[in-house]
């Protein structure tokens, strides 16, 4: 069961120390994967760096870290991912080149996307799974609750889930997944969780406790249409519990199997948070997010949106 260690101590000290310990203040990015469903495109570049609209995929994610208050951002690369630390680096003389060409403003944006947040890097020597990826960046999380967020879904929008995800920990001490409705014919796509209404104030409806997390049900066994969406805000705890994890599906170690013992051991929530989210990890889902954010672009989203009117579908 959910243990709410929300701040109902008696004095104020142990509050204060109890919600220092639950701020969220890192961010664990696993980049390292393969990108196979995105050959031949991902052959010799990361498909976290692939370009949606006018930046690549990773920054957007890391610009939800920012938005959601996170100070340190853990990247987990891997073999032929250099070019993710490359964008978020300095870049001097291409800052030196743009502002001598009086090009301020390029110049500045160029600057913000390495000045925005600290970066550190940690390798996956072998891409043995999600859950794999996020054990490696262990040392660098140490012994407090972080955000993970995987480097190829974007969710963008004022409101990042990722922020929505760090009120249910602050508030709660316990961990939260984001989750969001899905087609019920399509839940043999998803890990779709089984969950019970746990609504309270100010979360309401929106927050169940899990009871059993399940990796791809077909539509008739599926407990929910509730799927989980790439956003996670995790007490240290769960690195024991991917200690503890064998190999599952696919002979990886799955983040999905560590949370079932996290939620069995010490209760986790699941947030159907509020936003939309893009699986830009493969082709389909990288076009919609394409269309969708072009659309949305305050500099040529109207025309981009007249020139789609002109096509014969
Ligand atoms: P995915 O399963 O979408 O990425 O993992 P993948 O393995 O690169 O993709 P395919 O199936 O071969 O096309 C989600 C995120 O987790 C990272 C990926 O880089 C991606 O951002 N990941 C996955 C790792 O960091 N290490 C792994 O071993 C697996």
């Amino acid at each position: 069961m959910i243990k709410n260690t929300s701040a109902t101590a008696n004095s104020a000290e142990t509050d204060g120390a109890k919600s220092s310990r639950n701020k969220v203040r890192k961010a664990v990015l696993p980049a390292a994967g393969l990108g196979t469903r995105f050959l031949p495109a991902t052959k010799a570049q990361p498909k976290e760096m692939l370009t949606v609209v006018d930046k690549p995929q990773i920054q957007y994610v890391v610009e939800e870290c920012v938005t959601s208050g996170i100070e340190h951002i853990i990247i987990v690369t891997g073999k032929g991912k250099n070019s993710i630390e490359d964008h978020f680096d300095s870049a001097p003389a291409l800052e030196r080149f743009l502002e001598e060409k009086g090009k301020k403003d390029q110049a500045e944006m160029v600057r913000k996307i390495s000045n925005m947040v600290q970066v550190s890097y940690t390798r996956q020597k072998e891409p043995l799974g999600l859950g794999h990826a996020v054990l490696v960046a262990r040392d660098l999380v140490g012994d407090e609750p972080f955000a993970v967020l995987l480097g190829d879904v974007l969710i963008p929008g004022p409101n990042p889930a990722t922020k929505q995800l760090i009120n249910v920990y602050e508030s709660t001490g316990v961990g939260a997944i984001a989750v969001e409705e899905v087609p019920k014919e399509k839940t043999h796509l998803y890990g779709i969780v089984d969950g019970e209404p746990a609504p309270q104030p100010p979360f309401g409806e929106r927050l169940l406790r899990i009871r059993e997390l399940v990796e791809k049900p077909k539509p008739e066994s599926a407990p929910s249409n509730l799927a989980i969406t790439g956003r996670y805000v995790l007490p240290s705890a769960i690195f024991d519990c991917l200690e503890r994890t064998k190999p599952g599906a696919e002979n990886e170690i799955q983040l999905t199997d560590a949370l079932r013992i996290l939620a069995r051991e010490q209760g986790l929530w699941a947030y159907i948070y509020d936003g939309v989210s893009y699986d830009a990890g493969h082709k389909l889902g990288f076009l919609k997010a394409t269309v969708e954010l072009a659309l949305e672009n305050l500099e040529f989203g109207a025309a981009f949106r007249s020139y789609l009117k002109t096509l014969k579908l």
